[in-house]
């Protein structure tokens, strides 16, 4: 945090990296300045600072992101080298608009369309028998979607969905359509949606996926469906509903195309090279 000396807050800096064997060789950083005290070098005081961070853990790339909203990210990215990533297209729904007999019919014809599969709700916690088979599936998606060439994936266990599961709901609801393969009992596909405490109001798409050996069947829906009629029966109250979209495929956009999300914003994954930054700003 920079203050001015009443004490007033105006530039921001955190450093961030996963513990879980996460792109290891990247650190995250989130850098922002008060629109009154831009164009005066404090956000290359504090990219200097997370690229001197990074250098001493070894991190050899800093990661940001800026959002087409306010354009002077991009401009401040261009400037010291940063490559771009991913594209994130943020998309937003009105509960009031979310049409229940869209569900409801993804839901019924779900059984028709996908014989040999079936759908179970999960309120919090993955119970124990299905931890292996949703770690599976993450493993997928992290291959799967679209992702940078430098994008390091990682091994995903049952235990690590365990932890993480734990982490997120200290603060936050979640409540996950499954799609199970009744033959093998193993997970066929997802979707989640959260709901956090300090947001009461908005409900988050976390995950939605099918794996692809069991696509084609339309458990994408059927998925979508449950998960948000049961949302809708369990969080009353609810105003918006949020995705991302980098981290799905076509047939995702097109569920959330017919669900009725549009576009609110795009934030951009960028990369600085800390040797770079170091350089240009004579650290
Ligand atoms: C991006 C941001 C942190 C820049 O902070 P800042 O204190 O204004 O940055 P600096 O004064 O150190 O600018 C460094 C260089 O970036 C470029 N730059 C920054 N803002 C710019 C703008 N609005 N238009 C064109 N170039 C710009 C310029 O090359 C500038 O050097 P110059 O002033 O000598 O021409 C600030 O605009 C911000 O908080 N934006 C919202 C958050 C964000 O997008 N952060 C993401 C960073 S990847």
């Amino acid at each position: 945090m920079v203050q001015d000396d009443s004490g007033a807050a105006f530039g921001f800096l955190s450093v961030t990296h996963s513990d879980d064997g996460l792109s290891p060789n990247i650190l995250r950083t989130d850098i922002s300045v008060a629109p009154s005290h831009r164009r005066q070098g404090i956000g290359t005081a504090l990219l200097a600072r997370a690229a001197g961070i990074a250098k001493e853990m070894g991190r050899p790339r800093l990661s940001s992101f800026h959002y087409d909203t306010v354009p002077a990210g991009a401009a401040f990215a261009d400037a010291f080298g940063a490559t771009p990533e991913l594209d994130f297209h943020n998309n937003v729904l009105k509960i009031a608009d979310l049409d229940r007999d869209l569900m409801q019919s993804w839901v019924d014809q779900g059984p028709d369309r996908a014989p040999g599969y079936s759908v179970t709700l999960v309120d919090g916690a993955y119970p124990e028998e299905l931890l292996e088979g949703i770690a599976h599936l993450f493993f997928i998606l992290e291959r799967d979607m679209p992702h940078p060439d430098n994008w390091e994936p990682r091994e995903w266990t049952g235990e690590l969905v365990k932890q993480m599961t734990e982490h997120y709901l200290g603060a936050a609801e979640s409540l996950t359509a499954v799609a199970v393969h009744d033959e093998t009992s193993a997970p066929a596909g997802m979707s989640q949606l959260i709901k956090r405490q300090s947001e009461p109001t908005t409900w988050y798409v976390s995950t939605t996926m099918v794996d692809p050996k069991h696509r084609g069947h339309a458990l994408g829906k059927w998925v979508k469906g449950a998960v948000n009629l049961e949302a809708l029966e369990k969080w009353p109250g609810g105003q918006w509903q949020e995705t991302g979209n980098a981290f799905t495929n076509e047939a995702m956009l097109g569920i959330n195309h017919a669900m009725g999300f549009r576009h609110e914003y795009t934030m951009s994954d960028v990369e600085f090279d800390v040797d770079l930054v170091l350089a240009q700003t004579g650290g």
